[in-house]
Parts: structure tokens; C-alpha cells; sequence
């Protein structure tokens, strides 16, 4: 991947206006292709980071920068052109009265023809599964329903930049699969640029490419998935866990003195590592 630098962050303090101080010490960079999680506990500031790349809070010391301009000066438009932001709380985000006209509101602002619009609507609820709903009143979809509506709205805009805050987060197991599978698509195939924010350890390491933890408004730790999930209690410490199939190992290695090499992050590498290491004790 060649290196073209979209999003920076670098900031000293951003403060809400009742004096809370949400980020500190931030400096963050997301290049051009890359899906990248900001892994964070409640309240360590995973939703304020993503309002500010996507300008929606400015009063910040610091700099942040998309494509090289500064964001605080950028007009909305011009973000909204780039970047995408589903909302965490799908009621922030959908508004108008059925699923289609919700779908279709960004396309039709964007000018797009009547009949771009009508297909962009049927290939972003197609992607989400919600095919079949688009006569549906937004008021009486699910939780997960609202929540892959978003997702459809910001897709058939078709940004190169999408800001996801915690796009799994009350979808079912099988749904939680799917919608990683679709943005690792949309970020393999379609070259989107995919920023996220999540608490599912136990996705991060099959779908991100990077991620950063961050702790009470900072970041404490980024990298890929390997460097950052190591120990179980540097993990705790951020009150995250690693995942689970990584913990048992870790603990089978250290606490039961087996000699597993390394600790595997995904059911996937943790078999191999069981079959090597049952292969060698036969
Ligand atoms: N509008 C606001 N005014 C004042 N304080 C706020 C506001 N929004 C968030 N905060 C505070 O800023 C801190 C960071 O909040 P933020 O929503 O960014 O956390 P988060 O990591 O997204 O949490 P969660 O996992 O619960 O979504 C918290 O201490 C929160 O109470
Ligand atoms: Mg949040």
C-alpha cells in the first residue's frame, strides 16, 4: 500500500464546554486504504476522536488535517464530500419518515438522477440485508435494523473516508460478522478508507489492519493487532481483555507452563499453534 496520508490528529487538549477534558495528548494518522480501530473503554473519548475528524468539534488545541487542509477551517461541505460519520446512537443519525426516503436522502443531495438514486437505495440496503424494507417507517425498525440503515444512508453516497462509531454494537453474532465482512470489502475491493471505533476485541484482529487504544481521552498504545494485544493486564489496566481465544492460550502458556511459541489472536491461528504443539508432544 503505498503511503498517502488522509486523516491527522494531533492535539493537546480538547475540553466540552462544561470544563470535561474528553482527549488529551493525541496524535493519530490514517492513511489512504487502511481499516483502522480505536479501541477504547466507555467514556475514553472513541466518539469525541471521530467528531473531530469528522469537524464536527472544533475548539480543540491542536491541529487536525484532511488531505493536508486544515479540518477546523474546512467548510462542511467540503468534509461531507470525503467523510462519512455513522453516528454510535442510529436515532442521531436517521430522520425522515421510511427507509428509502432516509437511504436517499444523501444521494438525492448529492444530484444524483432519479433512477441513480432508486439503484444506489437498492444496493446499499442490498449490502445490509435490509432488502424488502424500504417502504418501512424508520420509527418502527429494530435496534440492528436502524443501526444497518445508517450504514446503507452513508453507503449509497459512496465516500471515500467512512468514520464508523461502533457499527457492531447491537447487531446479533451473525450480524456482527456480516456488517466486518462488508466494510472489509467496501475497504478491500473498494479501496474505502475505514476509521473505527469498537469494544469487540474479539473482531479487531480478524478484520483491522492498525489500531489504537485509547484510555481516558489518550492513546496509550497503537499498532497492529500483535504489538497491542500482548499482555492480558496491560489490557484490564484499560479496562479492554484480549481476546478470548488469545487469553486462553496466554494463560495455558504462562499459568499451565505449555509451550506455545506464540499467542495467537483468532480462532484461526490458535488452531494451528494447537495442532503444531500437539504434533510435537506425540
Ligand atoms: N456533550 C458533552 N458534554 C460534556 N461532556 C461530554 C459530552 N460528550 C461526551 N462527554 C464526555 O467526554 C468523555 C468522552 O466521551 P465519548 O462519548 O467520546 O466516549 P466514548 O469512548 O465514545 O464512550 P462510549 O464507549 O460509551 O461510547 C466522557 O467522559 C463523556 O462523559
Ligand atoms: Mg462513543
Amino acid at each position: 500500500m503505498e503511503n498517502i496520508l488522509r486523516l491527522s490528529v494531533k492535539l493537546d487538549s480538547f475540553k466540552y464546554t462544561d470544563g470535561t477534558e474528553a482527549l488529551s495528548g493525541i496524535n493519530l494518522e490514517i492513511q489512504k486504504g487502511e481499516f483502522v480501530g480505536i479501541l477504547g473503554s466507555n467514556g475514553s473519548g472513541k466518539t469525541t476522536l471521530l467528531k473531530i475528524m469528522d469537524g464536527l468539534l472544533k475548539n480543540f488545541d491542536g491541529r487536525a488535517f484532511l488531505d493536508g487542509s486544515d479540518i477546523a477551517k474546512l467548510s462542511p461541505k467540503d468534509i461531507y464530500k470525503k467523510v462519512g460519520l455513522v453516528f454510535q446512537n442510529p436515532d442521531d443519525q436517521l430522520f425522515a419518515a421510511t427507509v428509502f426516503e432516509d437511504v436517499a436522502f444523501g444521494p438525492i443531495n448529492m444530484g444524483f438522477s432519479e433512477s441513480e438514486v432508486i439503484s444506489r437505495v437498492k444496493n446499499a440496503l442490498n449490502a445490509v440485508e435490509m432488502d424488502g424494507y424500504s417502504k418501512k417507517s424508520i420509527h418502527n425498525l429494530s435496534f440492528g435494523q436502524k443501526k444497518r440503515v445508517c450504514i446503507a444512508g452513508l453507503l449509497a453516497m459512496g465516500h471515500e473516508i467512512l468514520l464508523l462509531d461502533e457499527p457492531t454494537a447491537g447487531l446479533d453474532p451473525m450480524g456482527e460478522y456480516k456488517m466486518m465482512n462488508l466494510l472489509t470489502r467496501l475497504n478491500k475491493d473498494n479501496g474505502v478508507t475505514i476509521v473505527m471505533a469498537t469494544h469487540s476485541v474479539d473482531l479487531v484482529p480478524l478484520f483491522l489492519d492498525r489500531l489504537y487504544i485509547l484510555s481516558k481521552g489518550r492513546i496509550v498504545r497503537g499498532g497492529v493487532p500483535e504489538e497491542v494485544f500482548t499482555v492480558p493486564e496491560e489490557m484490564s489496566n484499560v479496562k479492554l481483555r484480549l481476546p478470548q481465544i488469545a487469553e486462553l492460550i496466554y494463560r495455558l502458556k504462562h499459568e499451565d507452563n505449555l509451550s506455545f511459541e506464540k499467542i495467537p489472536l483468532t480462532i484461526g491461528e490458535a488452531r494451528r499453534e494447537i495442532i503444531k504443539f500437539a504434533g510435537e508432544r506425540r
